[in-house]
């Protein structure tokens, strides 16, 4: 895909404070990821408590759905991991300005050993990863327009921030958005402000629950939710 000619006005890419790329929106005066550590940060919110989900409820075939593919941090730590523990999934993503993706694939290869790294740290486990086996995701560029062939079990809600994208949080907004949940889910964000909880909580969501994070400087909090069905 070619670039957007305005991309290098709208965008410029940073290093986090873990050492990994960012891209930055001059427009919102916002990064992507969070500058305390955009891959840490990726891995500790959204997919390593995914990853553990999909395991302990031993998920076949797991369909990841997000709300805000971005520059795809999450997309790219999800599949180089997934096939590490043996799970094969489908992943689709709601975004309306794909520009950001297409750019960011030209930068993942020269950033393996730092991810390398990271998931070291993390997962207390060396892996190589390769980009060979990355899939891209089904997008859609709105909720209105999304049709997947099958519902999320794992749901990543990451519109940018509240205070930068408040409609991302609120009910009609997910409304929209539970159409596309499987009947067993698990929900991920990184938002945890008590609006969201409230609004999550009258789509009966019975388990929203914030989380420490536990890996200072990233902010302390993350959010999961899903719907418990009694039995
Ligand atoms: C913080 S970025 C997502 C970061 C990404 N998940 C990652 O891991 O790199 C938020 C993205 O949400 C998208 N977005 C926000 N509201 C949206 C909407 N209503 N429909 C589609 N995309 C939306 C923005 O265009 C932006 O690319």
């Amino acid at each position: 895909m070619s670039k957007d000619p305005s991309f290098d006005d709208q965008y410029v890419w940073i290093r986090t404070q873990d050492g990994s790329p960012t891209l930055w929106s001059n427009q919102l005066g916002e990064p992507f990821r969070s500058v305390k550590g955009a891959f840490r940060e990726s891995l500790l919110v959204f997919v390593k408590p995914a990853l553990e989900y999909i395991l302990q409820k031993n998920i076949k075939n797991p369909v990841i759905g997000e709300f805000g593919l971005g520059i795809g941090t999450n997309w790219l730590l999800f599949n180089l991991l997934a096939p590490i523990f043996e799970i094969e999934h489908s992943y689709f993503a709601i975004e309306k300005n794909t520009s950001p993706f297409f750019e960011s694939q030209k930068k993942w290869e020269a950033e393996i050993p730092l991810i390398e790294k990271i998931v070291e740290d993390v997962f207390k486990k060396r892996i190589s990863f390769s980009m060979a086996s990355l899939k891209d995701p089904q997008i859609f560029n709105s909720l209105e327009a999304t049709s997947p062939a099958n519902k999320a079990s794992i749901w990543f809600h990451d519109p940018f921030g509240f205070g930068v994208n408040p409609e991302g949080y609120t009910e009609e907004t997910l409304i929209k958005c539970e159409n596309l949940w499987a009947p067993q889910f698990l929900g991920l964000s990184y938002a945890c402000n008590s609006n969201f909880q409230r609004v999550l909580k009258n789509r009966k969501l019975n388990r929203v629950e914030s989380l420490d994070v536990q890996s200072p400087p990233l902010k302390k909090e993350r959010l999961e939710f899903e719907r418990l069905t009694q039995n």
